[in-house]
């Protein structure tokens, strides 16, 4: 079968770094998109280890379609019968983007016609009862070539199920993930978020550095299907079970507000990784190693504190982060100008999605320690 493990722009090599520690080498890395093959046990695995994809569609078929009759003689000659039974409910979700064929809505309900004129057939049946569980097909249609694939997930990926209560503007898991992967992260280096909110980015970082399976705790939509092996889910469970490690971690969430930290704890104990939460202002932060990794998310100006507010806590955190010489930073904000607000070029950027916002993770290498004579 063949996969298409959706993500962020800017993490698609976050993932197919991810798919090669389970093993499964990717076929293509397009934009936002990375594509694998595999069995029943890749789908099931690569849905609970995937850390930063968004999604895991299975792709059921792929052609070029410029007019509505073309999608839908396709659509129809694509064998369906396969994955979905007599009684499925089909939703089909789409998106086009630079194609002939750009009115999502007339794309989907001409799909949804089309797999039931074929279910029809294949089933020898008058009608298509919808009745029973419900399969999610996603058309998506880019420069005129369109992909029909099987939705895997239900809830996106980034849902792991720990984050239960939200502050108000939360970074997605798979993000919070991407910045931990993008950095110089081990399991063993010391972690510091200093506005860490609901906690995404230190529990990210802790389920990846006791090796656990963000979404082990989690039901897909795919495991209701009829044609999927139940225990090729049972058997990525365990393997996610085994792998786990309970080392203790020098992770740390600081935030200003008390709230905040409470439901940190909460979030941390429901993602079974334990670390350090204390109510701290960032202006405050002092060194207690030599080296680690700054990670952090602060307010953008657009939800949380105004403008001047944020410049002027922007080169507050310049000043606290000075004092961490032998630690990388990583910030991710919307703020178009931080360099110049923070006063400081980064050593790298990478542009991200966050929410249908973009935004850049700036990062600041570590200095080298001194040679000593
Ligand atoms: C964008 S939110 C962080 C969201 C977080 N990454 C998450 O996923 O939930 C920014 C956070 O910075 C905190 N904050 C604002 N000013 C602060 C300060 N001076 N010191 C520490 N935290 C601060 C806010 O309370 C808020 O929780």
């Amino acid at each position: 079968m063949r996969f298409c493990a959706t993500t962020k722009l800017g993490l698609e090599s976050t993932v197919a770094i991810q798919l090669k520690q389970l093993g499964i080498e990717p076929v293509e890395t397009l934009d936002a998109r990375v594509l694998f093959d595999g069995d029943f046990d890749t789908m099931a695995r690569s849905l609970l280890w995937l850390r930063t994809a968004e999604r895991l569609l299975l792709v059921v078929g792929s052609f070029e379609a410029r007019s509505f009759d073309e999608l839908f003689e396709q659509t129809k000659a694509l064998d369906w019968k396969p994955f979905l039974s007599p009684k499925t409910r089909i939703h089909v979700n789409g998106k086009s983007a630079k194609s002939t064929l750009f009115s999502v809505s007339d794309c989907q309900s001409i799909v949804k016609k089309a797999i039931v004129e074929s279910l029809k057939a294949s089933y020898r049946v008058d009608t298509i009862p919808e009745t029973g569980e419900e399969v999610i097909v996603e058309v998506g249609i880019l420069k005129d070539a369109v992909t029909l694939a099987l939705d895997c997930c239900g809830a996106g990926l980034s849902r792991r199920g720990y984050r239960t209560f939200n502050v108000p503007a939360p970074l997605s898991e798979t993000l919070g993930a991407g910045m931990v992967m993008l950095s110089r992260f081990f399991p063993d280096t010391p972690l510091i978020d200093p506005m860490c909110g609901s906690g995404t980015i230190p529990i990210e970082a802790a389920m990846i550095a006791n090796n656990i399976a963000p979404s082990r705790n989690r039901l897909f939509s795919s495991e209701a299907w009829k044609f999927v092996p139940s225990a090729a889910f049972a058997r990525a469970r365990e393997e996610a079970h085994d792998a786990e490690r309970h080392d203790k971690l020098c992770i740390v969430g600081r935030d200003i507000d008390p709230h905040c930290i409470d439901l940190c704890k909460k979030h941390a104990k429901k993602a079974g990784v334990m670390l350090d939460w204390k109510v701290a202002d960032v202006r405050d932060l002092v060194p207690e190693r030599e080296r680690g990794v700054i990670l952090c998310n602060p307010p953008y100006g657009e939800r949380l504190l105004d403008e001047r507010e944020v410049k002027r806590l922007y080169r507050q955190m310049r000043g606290v982060f000075d004092r961490f010489p032998g630690w990388e930073k990583s910030i991710i904000t919307a703020m178009r100008d931080f360099e110049t607000v923070y006063g400081k070029k980064a050593d790298k950027r990478r542009k991200l999605s966050n929410g249908g916002m973009t935004c850049t993770v700036y990062r600041y290498f570590a200095e080298r320690p001194q040679k000593r004579d």
